[in-house]
């Protein structure tokens, strides 16, 4: 079973909890879309969600903004349940939702000001706010345009200058970068780092360059559970001691030859086999964690007279890494139901 523990080992330094989910379920109807996810949030981090689509990463953060409840397990801001006073425990919390319902027509400071409005602000106070936050997102000179005529980037400014309204401790951005072009993600992760300078942020992202590239720790998820969490370095390296060797060999080797061979050596944990061009053997295996075979291998193709053409690290990317993690997981499951 893979690890569901909340936290790796950043016990170190122990910055307060902030806020706390706690064996959080929620059920669409039948569908358990959330089973049981704890962690914890501390002050001063950046704590990724990352995970395919459909993982029910935009689910916990709505459990934790306090949009809805969930079916189990409790939801702590500092001391307090949220559930029990959402009106004013919600205040500490700022949210860009995954898609920011934004009204086309209004200009950019009417729309901040109409979220400051809602927020409780009026006078002369809710114009500072607005001025401040307006200036703090890039957005001062388009102030006066309207929402329609500017890029999704501009507009995802918009609805993280809306979050910060009021100075919530907590942010909560449901994929900031989804949709925006190269140029326009990396204003958006300066932004998201500026703002992480006085504030602790909670951000989702499918892709695990977003979040290793913004985040303190991460915690993967995947069909509603914590499958793996760790500091951001942590969970690379770990991810990292995964690797395959691509082996190739020249004749005399044979598929079946080749593969009664390795089957007997310990420390692979996969064997798939190729026969490429001109008689040639490929032979991708998975080295068990922290093991090397290398030398041993070559000492075998040797003794059984097969030229050993080519051997070198299959390393996969990170991105790879992770898409191979939740494909295990997703296969551990539905194991039975595949042909
Ligand atoms: N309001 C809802 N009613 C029914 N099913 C939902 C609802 N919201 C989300 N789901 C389902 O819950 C699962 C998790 O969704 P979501 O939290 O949006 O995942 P993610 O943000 O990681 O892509 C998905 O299968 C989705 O279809
Ligand atoms: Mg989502």
């Amino acid at each position: 079973m893979p690890e569901s523990a909340p936290h790796g080992s950043a016990d170190g330094d122990l910055a307060p909890v902030l806020a706390r989910l706690e064996d959080v379920s929620k059920n669409f109807g039948s569908r358990r879309v959330l089973k049981g996810i704890s962690f914890e949030l501390r002050k001063g981090e950046i704590l990724g969600f990352l995970g395919p689509n459909g993982a029910g990463k935009t689910t916990a953060m709505r459990i934790l903004t306090g949009y809805f409840p969930p079916s189990q397990g409790r939801v702590w801001i500092g001391e307090q349940d949220l559930f029990r006073e959402p009106q004013k425990l919600k205040r500490r919390i700022g949210y860009l939702p995954e898609s920011v319902t934004l009204y086309g027509e209004m200009r950019v400071c009417e729309f901040v000001e109409f979220a400051a409005q809602v927020k409780g602000l009026a006078g002369i106070k809710k114009r500072r706010e607005v001025e401040e936050k307006l200036t703090r997102c890039g957005l001062w000179d388009v102030k006066h345009r309207l929402i329609g005529r500017l890029s999704k980037g501009f507009r995802q400014r918009i609805g993280i200058a809306q979050a910060l309204i009021g100075d919530p401790e907590i942010l909560v951005l449901d994929e900031p970068s989804n949709g925006l072009d190269p140029k326009q993600i990396m204003e958006i992760r300066g932004l998201i780092r500026e703002l992480a300078q006085d504030r602790t942020l909670i951000l989702s992202s499918h892709i695990l360059p977003e979040v290793s590239a913004l985040c303190d720790r991460v915690l993967i998820i995947n069909k509603g559970s914590v499958i793996a969490s760790g500091t951001a370095d942590e969970l690379e390296s770990g991810l990292r001691e995964r690797h395959e060797l691509v082996i190739t060999l020249g004749p005399p080797a044979d598929k079946a030859g080749v593969f009664r061979l390795l089957e007997n050596v310990p420390g692979l944990e996969r064997i798939s086999i190729e026969t490429a061009r001109e008689g040639l053997v490929t032979v991708v295996v998975g080295i068990e964690k922290g093991r090397d075979v290398r030398a041993e291998l070559s000492r075998l193709f040797v003794t059984q007279n097969l030229p050993l053409l080519e051997m070198r690290s299959g390393r996969l990317s990170l991105e790879e890494i992770f898409m191979k993690l939740v494909l295990e997981e997703n296969e551990d499951a539905s194991q039975r139901e595949d042909a």
